[in-house]
């Protein structure tokens, strides 16, 4: 299967960006393809209707791996209780044709003890552009991002979080291959 996680921080060192290259290697050591568009690496333009920036190789290159995605993961920073400028501004871009009926786990990084509401507010987003929301969801919040700080090594994770996001990503990459299947 095809797996697209965007990492939805405008940081260089932004803990929600290793925990999404965390899922990528994840994904990876399932035996499925997993691509990885980083928005602090790849900044995409402001949306406008009045241009559609065609021909700008970050946004055509984020729009075909959304696409060509069985499955997609949607990861954030928690912000003002939402979701970051520059996801928000990635998802403006794109439509019901990237995101009908596949499988979409959203993910978070807070300060406080659960990022609840970009969560929620990703969840609603998602369900806006048809796509099918994972049940379960990753949120890492206080304490739990030191597991994700640059330099922490795969195998320092602290068990409880690693134990928790491999099993909702197992819930998804299920649900993911369940959709394909019916397609
Ligand atoms: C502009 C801004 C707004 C924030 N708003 C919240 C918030 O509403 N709730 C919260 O728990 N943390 C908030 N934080 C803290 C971030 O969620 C926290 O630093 C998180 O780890 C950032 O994710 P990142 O490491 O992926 O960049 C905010 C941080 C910034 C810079």
């Amino acid at each position: 299967m095809r797996i697209t996680l965007i990492a939805g921080s405008n940081q260089q060192a932004a803990t929600s960006t290793r925990l999404t290259e965390y899922i990528q290697h994840l994904v990876q050591s399932h035996g499925h393809q997993a691509t990885l568009i980083d928005l602090n690496k790849t900044p995409i333009p402001f949306y406008s209707p009045d241009d559609a920036h065609g021909g700008h190789e970050a946004l055509e290159n984020l729009k075909l791996a959304m696409h060509e995605a069985d499955g997609i993961v949607l990861a954030t920073p928690e912000y003002h209780s939402g979701i970051s400028g520059v996801l928000k501004n990635a998802l403006d871009h794109l439509g019901q044709d990237h995101f009908n009926n596949k499988a979409v786990l959203s993910v978070s990084s807070s300060g406080g003890a659960v990022a609840v509401s970009s969560l929620t507010q990703l969840q609603t987003i998602v369900r806006n552009l048809h796509g099918i929301n994972c049940p379960e969801w990753i949120s890492i919040g206080g304490d739990q991002r030191k597991s994700f700080q640059t330099g922490v090594a795969y195998s320092d994770i602290h068990p409880d979080v690693d134990k928790r996001v491999r099993r909702v990503l197992n819930a998804f990459l299920d649900l993911t291959t369940v959709l394909k299947v019916r397609q």
